[in-house]
Parts: structure tokens; sequence; C-alpha cells
């Protein structure tokens, strides 16, 4: 909700322009994160190659999961990208976005405790809509290896892939946040450079 914009803005970028589809977003980006060199402007990603400017960095926090053509937009990316420029995105881990609410996330002991994580479909890609949070939310899942073959298609070197991992201290503090990490990790991160 602007953070990254706000960083970006801090560490000494000339120009932001910070997109997002929700108008309610939006107006909180502005209130909380707002500076003079970030724009915050109202638009689909499905939507970016009307954009008429190249970047030296693209990024994205957790957005990537709502896109239906994963492809077309690694694509479209990388048409908005100078020659030496990088992309940088987080999105839900496969593991996780496999899920389709058909079971329990975790197989628990009778007192709760995760045993291990419900890895279920994973092969079966597309829309999931499942009740968490709210009812019926969306998203898209996509195998591992569909994300990385749309990043190279596109012509994207991957130089770096990370998955998040929480501290064993966090794990003890937070339980019921974080007690399920020790079995999968819940996001991926990638940097890329144009090949
Ligand atoms: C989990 S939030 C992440 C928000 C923000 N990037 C952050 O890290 O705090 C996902 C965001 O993706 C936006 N979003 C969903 N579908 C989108 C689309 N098709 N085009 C642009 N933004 C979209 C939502 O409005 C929401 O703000």
């Amino acid at each position: 909700m602007g953070q990254h914009a706000k960083q970006y803005s801090d560490m000494g970028a000339k120009a932001i322009l910070a997109i997002d589809i929700s108008e309610k977003m939006l107006d909180y980006a502005k209130k909380h994160n707002c500076a003079d060199n970030i724009v915050y402007q109202r638009m689909a990603m499905e939507d970016i190659s009307a954009i008429g400017e190249r970047f030296d960095i693209v990024t994205s926090s957790l957005a990537f999961d709502y896109i239906e053509d994963f492809g077309a937009l690694m694509q479209n990316t990388y048409l908005l990208m100078e020659d030496d420029a990088k992309l940088v995105f987080s999105m839900s881990h496969p593991m996780v976005t496999a899920w389709d609410g058909s079971c329990d996330r975790y197989t628990r002991t009778d007192s709760g405790v995760r045993l291990y994580a419900n890895v279920v479909n994973y092969c079966v890609e597309g829309l999931r809509k499942v009740n968490w949070v709210v009812d019926g939310y969306e998203y898209y899942h996509r195998t591992l290896a569909t994300l990385i073959n749309a990043m190279i298609k596109a012509g994207f070197i991957i130089e770096e892939c990370q998955e998040s991992h929480i501290s064993d201290d966090m794990r003890k503090r937070y339980p019921d946040l974080f007690g399920g990490t020790i079995h999968r990790p819940e996001f991926i991160f990638f940097r890329c450079g144009k090949r």
C-alpha cells in the first residue's frame, strides 16, 4: 500500500509510477506514503502496455497472484524496461496457491499443532475461489515451472530466487501466525534482468 514506492522515493528514485486497480488502496497509499516524486495511478496490470515510458526498475509486491495471464504480464513488463533494468517481485508461493479450499491447509494433531501442510491439486492450474478471509476470495495458481518458463519466454534472466523464511524465534513468539511456515514458505521472490 505504497510502502515500497515510498522506500524507492526515500532511496533517491527520480520518478515513480505506482499503479493499483483499487481506488481504496490508492487512497491509503496517497494518504500514508506520498512524496513529490510518486504518481499513484489507477490502472489494471493487464493494461500496462498503454504506459508510454520505460523504467529502470519494475517491482511488485504480492499482486501477481491476481493476474490471469502471467505470460502476457511478463511480456508486457519486459517491454516497459530499459535494457539494464531489473524486475523484482514477490507472489504467493505455488505450494500455497495450490490450495483450493477442498481440505484444511494443514493436517493437525488433536491439540491443533500443524503436522504438515496439505498440498492438493498442485498440477491443476487456474482460478482458485476459496473462503479465506472473505467468502469467494479469488487468485490464480500456477506451478513453479509455469512461472519460471513465462519469465524465460519473455526474455528475462532470473538472477535470484528466494523463498520466505521465518526465524525460529518468530515462530515461537507468534505460533498461530507463523507456526505453519516450518512446513512450506508462504512467498516466493524473483529478481530478473533483461537478456
Ligand atoms: C495483497 S495486495 C498487495 C498490495 C501492495 N502491493 C502491498 O504489498 O502492500 C494485492 C493488490 O493487488 C491489487 N490488484 C489486484 N488485481 C489487480 C489488477 N488486475 N491490476 C492491478 N492491481 C491489482 C489489489 O487491488 C491489491 O491492492
